[in-house]
């Protein structure tokens, strides 16, 4: 079977480090090796509420964000997610095909709609059935993601599968693998080593920012938590100390290192000598993706047309595609 990669980043701003690590950094490396269809999953984002003039701007910055990393918009397809109406009409027959007992048990819901459920949007609850739309809809093989979407991909694995059951079409859909980072597979905050880092966390010194400059970088990883003892010398102690873990973790992921090798560099001495190597190599891998975003962002029009190519070539695929699907369950 022919590889096809697919995956989604939302537009709603903020990308951060764990964007980079969890997912786009994978994104750049598997275009040599498959066909990769890279999308600003704009459909998602209004699952909660966008104000127009920022969702426009975050699509432009997102699509910025793919180039920026290192994604050859000539070689892949990159574009945005609602102008490929195929997205939302195999949502719908998903939906019908997925069960609310299998969207009931979403964790990023329960953690998304918070206390009030009765209050969040019917799209945030089916928010899983389109995401196996985008990636069933290209007959993606494999989906590089962040292990924050592990759930969400075990749900498509098993929609896939009941439709090709249900319809008695035995591998029409391909079961997707999750392709999730195996050294750190969760960029945590640096405010509170058991939280992920997030878009949404309120405060900015959570995370790291593609779009930070060298001196924001060196001022958050200085605030960084850390505990009070100093860097131990074995995996198992540091597993202990979420904090510590995590930037190291972060560290090894952006030398390039082994974890044990990292911490062979750091046992024994205190965290400033961590941070300050830390903030050094940081500030070279990611200052130089901002830079190339910034600059993207002044010619928007460039932008609209890598989105407006990549959305011919999609759109071709997905017709293909839907016009079997619709075949398949019966539509005159
Ligand atoms: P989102 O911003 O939610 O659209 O996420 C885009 C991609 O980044 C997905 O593949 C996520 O799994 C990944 N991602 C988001 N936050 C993190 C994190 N803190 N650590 C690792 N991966 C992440
Ligand atoms: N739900 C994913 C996230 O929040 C984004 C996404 C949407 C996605 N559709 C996808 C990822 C398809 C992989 C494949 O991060």
């Amino acid at each position: 079977m022919k590889k096809i990669v697919f995956s989604g980043v939302q537009p709603t701003g903020n990308l951060h480090l764990g964007n980079y690590l969890g997912a786009l950094k994978n994104f750049v490396s598997l275009q040599h090796e498959a066909e990769c269809i890279y999308c600003v999953v704009d459909l998602h984002a209004i699952t909660t509420f966008q104000d127009p003039k920022t969702l426009r701007s975050n699509i432009f910055e997102t699509t910025a964000a793919f180039i920026a990393s290192g994604i050859d918009d000539s070689k892949n397809i990159i574009f945005n997610q609602s102008s490929v109406s195929g997205h939302a009409e195999l949502s719908w027959i998903l939906s019908c095909v997925s069960r609310m007992g299998w969207l009931n048990r979403m964790t990023q819901f329960k953690d998304k709609a918070g206390k009030d459920k009765e209050k969040a949007s019917v799209g945030l609850y089916i928010y899983p059935n389109l995401m196996a739309a985008d990636i069933l809809l290209y007959k993606a093989t494999h989906v590089p993601v962040g292990a924050d979407q592990k759930q969400h991909l075990e749900l498509s694995r098993d929609i896939a599968q009941k439709f090709n059951n249900d319809f008695k079409v035995r591998n029409f859909f391909p079961i997707p693998e999750p392709l999730i980072p195996k050294n750190i597979s969760r960029v945590m905050s640096l405010r509170d080593g058991t939280k992920k880092m997030s878009k949404s966390e309120e405060s900015d010194y959570s995370r790291i920012n593609l779009s930070d400059n060298p001196d924001l970088i060196s001022k958050k990883i200085k605030k960084a938590k850390t505990d009070s003892g100093n860097i131990p010398d074995n995996i198992k102690e540091l597993e202990k100390r979420s904090e510590a873990f995590n930037l190291l973790n972060i560290y090894s992921e952006i030398v390039g290192q082994k974890l044990e090798k990292a911490l062979n560099e750091m046992s024994g001495k205190d965290f400033s000598f961590l941070k300050d190597k830390l903030s050094e190599v940081l500030v070279e891998k990611i200052c130089p993706i901002g830079k190339k975003m910034d600059k993207l962002m002044q010619d928007k029009s460039h932008l609209e047309n890598i989105i407006k190519k990549g959305t011919e070539k999609a759109n071709i695929k997905a017709e293909e595609n839907i016009k079997k699907i619709r075949e398949i369950i019966g539509f005159v």
